[in-house]
């Protein structure tokens, strides 16, 4: 579906992620004829810039990031659309420029004065930008003219600044108007997790604690953390990604069927999982928490967190997390979900592993299945994506043994269609109105009452563990697992 008329407004075009991924979303759904004719970009910053400065910095980004190829034409039929505003967020007159560019983008290019406005800036920054959006008008909404705004994790670092956060934003926007951004919605791969539990008979039968052992879901980086110490120093792993990236992926591998892909049948579900979520204790023994160290990875020396630049040199800030959830329901009562994520680790992957019971009887000699794992379906979410099973299967030759095996599904071979950047299916998500892919409130709120006493726990320990670069975590995070007699896969 191709977007209405419409503009985008940008706060924090200067910083990382309007610059890897916005804009070049935006060209992206430029190229694939997406936007609507006279679709606007209007950036807001500090810097003394003209419309063509801004322009530039548009260009270059798409230029450099953009995954769809460059085309002059297509460039340059956006670029008619570029605006730049200059001023800070304190800024009345600034805000009242704002509000002229919106309704002259109306009248010059027809954009009905439908106007998204991304935040893309520190969470410290919502309260005025959105009071500034309600004072100069820019927030009303009338029945012809749709008016949202969208923005960025953290929200918030614990519940309690997490409602206060939402409570100032509901105050201008209503909840509808409302889209926060979990970009790992947005990947193809996540919403295929829908389809592959309730588009098949094959799965759901034994998706359940009768069959699940439990569950990993692993969400691994490589990178380290230089150059990102004013977001990342005191905020760290469980507050980055496993406060929403991966509590939406427990929440789309555990919730029950909705009634259909409507936002609010879809989001009621999900809000039924993370209210019966629950870490489970004690958590000195089910939780690990860890820091990358300096040291060699692939072949080059890396600074480990306490040496990045910017980072305070007794940081606590913890690189790698890992925790044990249990979802509260007859389906999962028992099931173990084990959350883990780091930077610096071995490499690149995201995964959740749903790995099954072992069979209750093997009638084979025992040192025939001294290879034979425990079957696992294994969703591989990035890169590499596609979906595993595992299971065992005879060796060929005279004797009866048998040895763990994998059936394949790969994007790559199964399909000829490219996959949107998330970034790209959420702002089209965002200029359509459709509102599926976005947590509400509530699920933001839940995420944090799940997280909040691990996070409570690990600020009475001292300083976390330290785990050299290249490897999958600390010792603590193995052994919390071993406690149980299982262990976490090497993807
Ligand atoms: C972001 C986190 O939300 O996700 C980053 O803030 C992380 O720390 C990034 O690197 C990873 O995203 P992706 O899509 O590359 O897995």
């Amino acid at each position: 579906r191709i977007a209405g008329p419409s503009s985008l407004v940008i706060f924090g075009v200067t910083g990382d992620l309007a610059r890897k991924k916005l804009m070049p979303a935006i060209y992206d759904l430029a190229n694939r004829g997406l936007l609507p004719a006279g679709f606007s970009l209007v950036g807001f910053a500090r810097r003394d810039w003209e419309h063509q400065d801004f322009g530039e910095l548009v260009h270059d980004s798409v230029k450099e990031h953009a995954r769809t190829p460059f085309k002059e034409s297509v460039w340059n039929r956006l670029a008619e659309g570029i605006r730049f505003v200059q001023g800070t967020f304190d800024d009345d007159d600034a805000f009242d420029r704002l509000a002229q560019t919106v309704r002259d983008l109306d009248a010059e290019r027809g954009t009905g004065g439908n106007t998204a406005f991304y935040l893309s800036i520190p969470p410290g920054a919502f309260p005025v930008v959105t009071k500034q959006l309600a004072r100069s008008g820019l927030a009303n909404a009338d029945e012809k003219t749709w008016r949202r705004v969208v923005i960025e994790k953290p929200f918030g670092h614990d519940l309690k600044s997490a409602e206060e956060l939402n409570a100032i934003v509901n105050d201008v926007f209503p909840e509808e108007s409302v889209f926060r951004i979990d970009h790992y919605l947005g990947k193809e791969t996540v919403q295929n997790i829908l389809a592959l539990r309730f588009a098949n008979q094959l799965f759901e039968p034994i998706w359940n604690a009768n069959y699940v052992d439990h569950v990993q879901i692993t969400m691994a980086e490589d990178i380290g953390l230089g150059g990102r110490a004013g977001y990342y120093d005191g905020i760290g792993a469980a507050r980055d990604v496993i406060q929403n990236h991966l509590l939406q992926l427990l929440a789309f591998t555990a919730m029950e069927e909705p009634l259909s892909f409507d936002p609010r049948a879809l989001r009621a579900e999900k809000i039924k999982v993370l209210s019966g979520t629950k870490p489970l204790g004690p958590l000195s023994k089910t939780t690990a928490r860890g820091q990358y160290a300096g040291g060699w990875q692939g072949g080059t020396k890396v600074p480990g967190l306490l040496q990045e630049e910017g980072f305070a040199k007794d940081s606590k800030t913890e690189t790698y997390a890992a925790v044990t959830l249990e979802v509260q329901s007859r389906r999962w009562a028992g099931v173990p979900f084990y959350l883990r994520t780091g930077k610096r680790l071995g490499r690149r992957v995201t995964e959740i592993a749903v790995v099954f019971k072992r069979a209750p009887h093997l009638p084979f000699d025992s040192t025939s299945t001294e290879e034979l794992g425990q079957n696992a379906l294994v969703i591989r979410v990035q890169p590499d994506e596609g979906i595993t099973l595992r299971f065992g299967s005879k060796v060929p030759g005279t004797t009866m043994e048998v040895r763990d095996v994998t059936m394949d599904f790969g994007y790559g071979h199964a399909f000829t269609e490219s996959s949107p950047e998330a970034y790209e299916r959420l702002i089209l998500d965002v200029l359509l109105g459709e509102p599926s892919l976005f947590p509400v409130n509530e699920e933001v709120e839940l995420s944090w009452k799940i997280l909040d006493p691990i996070l409570e726990h690990w600020a009475k320990e001292g300083a976390p563990e330290q785990y050299a670069p290249g490897t999958w975590g600390p010792p603590s995070a193995d052994e919390m697992l071993e406690r149980t007699g299982r262990k976490w896969r090497r993807p």
